[in-house]
């Protein structure tokens, strides 16, 4: 089968298309055709090797893996003698390792069938961006009807399901991000925009229930100002990325800042979870969140597709269409 490889860690010209062998189903796993995968920052951490942190798990010298890539769409091939959930033929979506490449073996858990209404290309651009803004608006966020919240770095792969998810929980929504993206999203959902280049959201007299914070911009003082006195803010983003612990010092900031406090500083990490996939497939079916890609690239193109993703201003998710020959 075609996949995209990787030997080293590096930039995007460290991937190369290559054959190697069918992967086969361990007996709790499910192999799946791939139809289409979605790149996100995770997948440019990992092939970076940075944070320096994150080599404990994924390979101290050179990545254990050598098939990067995590969400997916495609049908299911064939299943392992433990799994009774899914069946050969199913269309699924889900969270896995290793889906740069025609197929992909997942653990079943990791995995739900795909939304009916969308295509294999939308339905891999949901995964780690719908599970990220979900947890961290219902679970860290503990988001309620009513509430202001401000979602910082609106536009992006994460932003862009959070306006739509936090919408659906009957929140006021403020968005940020850049000029040419207020349109977007507003046409999203988000009942006020905020553009970053004109207007500073800590220091306009504003205050919120909850900020979902994708960016990580301002100083925690500043983002705790812009709070109600019992606000929450979830610390989803970058602060204080460094190359060798990366996110581990936002983490110990946040934590410190929280105590003492009413108000809460959290950081999140996003769990795969099979409940919150048909969740967000609830969420798609009954027309409360769409998502938004901006462009779609070919599996040989997954190179410029990260190159892409690493300049940091997509507007929604980027896409990978993976056609077979024998379709
Ligand atoms: N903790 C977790 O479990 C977890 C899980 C997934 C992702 N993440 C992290 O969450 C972050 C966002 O992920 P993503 O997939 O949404 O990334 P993305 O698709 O690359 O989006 C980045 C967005 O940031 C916006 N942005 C850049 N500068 C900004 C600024 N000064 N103010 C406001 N917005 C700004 C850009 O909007 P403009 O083009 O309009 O500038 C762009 O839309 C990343 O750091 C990622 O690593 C964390």
């Amino acid at each position: 089968m075609n996949a995209i490889v990787q030997y080293r860690y590096g930039s995007p010209d460290m991937l190369e298309l290559q054959q190697v062998d069918k992967p086969k189903a361990g007996d709790d796993e499910v192999l799946v055709r791939v139809h289409a995968v979605s790149v996100n920052p995770f997948d440019w951490h990992m092939m970076r090797g940075k944070p320096y942190l994150a080599r404990t798990q994924a390979g101290l010298l050179k990545p254990k893996n050598n098939i990067q890539g995590a969400d997916m769409a495609g049908r299911v091939e064939a299943v392992g003698k433990n799994v009774t959930q899914f069946r050969p033929g199913d269309e699924v979506y889900g969270e896995v390792k290793q889906s740069f490449a025609e197929y992909v073996c997942a653990s079943a858990n990791r995995i739900a069938l795909k939304p009916n209404n969308l295509s294999f290309e939308q339905s891999a651009a949901v995964p780690m961006a719908g599970l990220t803004a979900l947890q961290g608006l219902r679970d860290k966020g503990r988001i309620k009807q009513g509430q202001k919240v401000l979602i910082n770095g609106a536009s992006g792969g994460v932003g862009t399901f959070a306006v739509q998810i936090a919408k659906s929980f009957g929140a006021e929504v403020t968005g940020v991000c850049s000029t040419a993206n207020l349109e977007m999203v507003r046409s999203i959902g988000a009942d006020h925009v905020i553009d970053y280049t004109a207007e500073d959201f800590t220091d306009n007299g504003q205050l919120y229930d909850l900020i979902f914070d994708l960016v990580g911009t301002h100083s925690l003082r500043s983002f705790r100002g812009a709070l109600t006195t019992n606000g929450v803010y979830v610390m989803c983003g970058d602060i204080g990325m460094g190359n060798w612990i990366g996110p581990v010092t936002g983490l110990f900031k946040v934590i410190l800042s929280s105590m003492f406090r009413s108000q809460t500083m959290t950081p999140m990490l996003a769990k795969v979870k099979q409940t919150d996939l048909v969740f967000l497939k609830e969420l798609i079916e009954a027309g409360d969140i769409t998502p938004v890609i901006d462009r779609t690239y070919p599996l040989s193109e997954i190179p410029a597709a990260i190159r892409y993703l690493e300049q940091g201003h997509a507007k929604g998710k980027v896409v990978i269409t993976i056609p077979h020959s024998d379709l």
